[in-house]
């Protein structure tokens, strides 16, 4: 008597917590580098079991700005189409709109994570999205070529350009006629958004627009920090770069032939991997500064998971993104991906430290990051960087020169804000 009632209430839990009776199903986007998507698999495949709910995960372009352009397709039409959104940590004031509030599901884990991240995804005082992981520019280096060629890390961008072009030359001349000195991102895109705004900002020519919504752009320091990153295409970087996007740099870098790389921290676990011919050849550093009075800055980057207004399934959307952005997952994440974990706390693991020395390293380059001005510029914000990685594309091909350029791109964004931002 006693067993079979144990057995029905199990039975009446299991349907009560999305068992087989009311199983779900969520369809979600997760990952479009490195071990993103993989990590996000083994991570829900394990919800499933748990909760007897199944999840379909689609494959995304590998590009933020193509990926908005689907999403805002799907979310515009009011699909149901996707239930679990990944969104980057410039979009809650683009699609917020069609998200809906976390608070309600998540039992206060937000008060764990990064505050301003939080902030930040806080539209119309509802918590639109739960921060996955956090992403800063560095830069990376091999250290045995250095080493070789006696030189010591750069301080700032001119100490790289020359760094790089003597250890190609060197190397080229040794034999390796593929090496390069330098690879980042500089394809029309929103990458590109991140890279120029580091050189910009590294010379203290601001962030494009400034947190009070001024257009602050076309100045003389923005100007000087474009004209030099010109100035490595066909030198110390190939003219191909004109088409990299983060990929593509960590194709050419991991593969052992650039002495640097601009990339997000995702790249290091790659680059550490068994099979990476750089792998114990590799140093992480903050980005050089913009001269001597310049100061090293990496963009602020960083993605999120959020649930469509739009779902039929809210409640166990809901449940599969407060699991996969608790803490345990982010530890995963950053030992098996060295993606920067949320929750502060995270920080002080040694596991996660001894496999990410840079996380505790570069402290200040994830606190002091520059943040792009999707804050101030809200809905706009995408033409703004629409408008902005163009005028930066169209100097670093030569067509223009960054003084031109910049005047024209003010312009544009004066355009852009006529009704306000
Ligand atoms: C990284 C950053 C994201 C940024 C993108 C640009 O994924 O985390 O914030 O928009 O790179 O390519």
């Amino acid at each position: 008597m006693k067993f079979k009632s144990v057995l029905l209430t199990s039975a009446f839990l299991l349907g009560g917590f999305g068992g087989v009776a009311s199983a779900a199903e969520v369809t979600i986007t997760c990952g479009s580098v490195g071990k993103g998507q993989e990590l996000c698999k083994s991570a829900v495949a394990e919800w499933e079991k748990n909760t007897g709910n199944t999840v379909k995960v689609v494959s995304v372009p590998s590009s933020a700005t193509e990926q908005l352009a689907l999403f805002q397709q799907i979310l515009g039409s009011g699909s149901d189409d996707i239930d679990v959104f990944q969104v980057d940590v410039i979009w809650p004031g683009i699609l917020g709109n069609h998200l809906i509030d976390l608070k309600p599901y998540s039992n206060g884990a937000e008060n764990d994570h990064f505050q301003p991240i939080i902030e930040n995804n806080t539209y119309e005082g509802k918590l639109v999205a739960m921060p996955s992981y956090t992403d800063a520019g560095l830069l990376y280096y091999r250290k045995d070529l250095l080493e070789k060629h006696g030189h010591s890390q750069p301080e700032t961008w001119s100490d790289l350009a020359s760094i790089a072009q003597d250890v190609q030359d060197k190397e080229r001349a040794g034999g390796n006629d593929k090496m390069w000195g330098f690879v980042f991102q500089a394809k029309a895109y929103e990458g590109l958004t991140c890279d120029a705004i580091e050189w910009v900002d590294s010379f203290g020519g601001g962030a494009i627009v400034n947190p009070e919504g001024d257009i602050t752009i076309n100045n003389p320091k923005a100007a000087k920090a474009l004209d030099m990153a010109a100035s490595w295409i066909g030198t110390i970087a190939p003219e191909g770069v004109l088409n990299y996007q983060e990929e593509d740099a960590r194709g050419v870098f991991q593969s052992g032939n650039a002495v640097f790389m601009r990339n997000w921290p995702y790249a290091w676990s790659l680059a550490q991997g068994a099979d990476s011919p750089v792998k114990d050849k590799v140093g992480v550093m903050a980005l050089p500064k913009g001269g001597e009075e310049g100061k090293p800055t990496g963009a602020l980057g960083g993605w999120q998971l959020a649930v469509s207004k739009y779902s039929k399934n809210p409640d166990a959307a809901a449940d599969l993104v407060m699991w996969l952005t608790r803490k345990d997952e982010q530890k995963r994440r950053a030992i098996e991906g060295s993606y920067n974990p949320t929750i502060v706390s995270l920080y002080n693991d040694p596991d996660i430290l001894a496999a990410n020395p840079f996380m505790g390293e570069l402290k200040d380059t994830f606190t002091n990051a520059v943040a792009r001005p999707s804050r101030a510029t809200g809905a706009n914000y995408n033409k703004v960087s629409n408008a902005f990685y163009n005028a930066a594309h169209s100097v670093l091909s030569g067509k223009v020169s960054a003084e031109a350029s910049l005047s024209k791109l003010e312009k544009d964004l004066k355009r852009i804000k006529r009704k306000g931002w």
